[in-house]
């Protein structure tokens, strides 16, 4: 059965920088990937939604290069608010099809074993909100109309409000839209989403919408009506989104060892 890791959030910096002075996102993100290289069964794909570099500068570009070329599987890339598609195009080799899309939009659909995977763009080259434009909805609504095959969309920012203040002030503009072409298309398993640096599940027209966290640092939990967002470091993790009998599941992973695994039971001759 076909097997996604997600990752996102990367918010990789220029050799020897931290991110927001104290997040060591180069670290972190190299840590991640040698925890998905250590993955057994291996993923049969990773997907990165989003927020690839931080700035972004060239040489963050060239961090992410270096990265997914560690990784043992194909690699797709889509861009958060904190990427510029340009520089993506220009110095990204062998990340997924790239150069699709429309305009400056980066948007594709691929088969991954029995996973159809189709890639949204939500960057807008510059402010942090996000914004899918009725070009790339009409192309969702064709390219979902035209295979029938279970679905997983990546997106960076999330179709639907969080609770998160801070975070809900640079959201989707265009969600309704959104929410009114998935919900006629009940083959979408899926929504993979990055962004707001924490795990969050949700429904967005009746799909199950995920989000990951962050292979960095995560942005706190705060639902009161305060709108300065701060970040936090919890242990950084990611998804795996696995293809089963009865629809995807999704099991957050942690990019850092814990104590165990240890048996249920030490003694085999314990009797309860
Ligand atoms: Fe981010
Ligand atoms: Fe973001």
């Amino acid at each position: 059965m076909t097997l996604i890791a997600q990752i996102t959030d990367l918010h990789l910096r220029p050799r020897g920088l931290a991110c927001y002075r104290v997040s060591e996102t180069n670290m972190l993100a190299g840590r991640a990937i040698a925890t998905l290289n250590a993955l057994d069964p291996q993923p049969d794909a990773v997907v990165i939604t989003g927020d690839l570099a931080d700035k972004p500068d060239p040489h963050e570009y060239e961090g992410v290069q270096r990265l997914v070329n560690r990784l043992k599987v194909p690699v797709y890339v889509i861009p958060g608010n904190h990427d510029s598609t340009r520089m993506m195009r220009e110095i990204l080799t062998g990340v997924g099809p790239i150069n699709q899309g429309t305009g400056d939009k980066i948007h594709y659909a691929v088969e991954i074993g029995g996973l159809r995977l189709v890639a949204l763009d939500t960057s807008v080259g510059g402010p942090p909100h996000g914004t899918l434009g009725d070009a790339q909805l009409d192309w969702l609504d064709a390219t979902l109309s035209a295979n029938n095959m279970p679905t997983l969309i990546a997106m960076h920012h999330p179709p639907a409000v969080t609770g998160l203040k801070h975070m809900d002030g640079i959201g989707l503009t265009d969600s309704a839209a959104f929410t009114e072409i998935v919900a006629r298309h009940p083959h979408v398993e899926r929504i993979m989403c990055g962004h707001v640096h924490r795990t969050i599940i949700t429904s967005v027209g009746g799909r199950v919408m995920t989000l990951a966290p962050s292979t960095g640092h995560q942005v706190n939990l705060d639902l009161s009506d305060r709108d300065d967002g701060q970040f936090i470091m919890e242990p950084p993790a990611f998804f795996l989104h696995q293809q089963m009998e009865t629809g995807v599941v999704s099991h957050l992973a942690y990019v850092e060892a814990y104590p165990g695994p240890f048996p249920f039971y030490a003694d085999e001759n314990v009797s309860w």
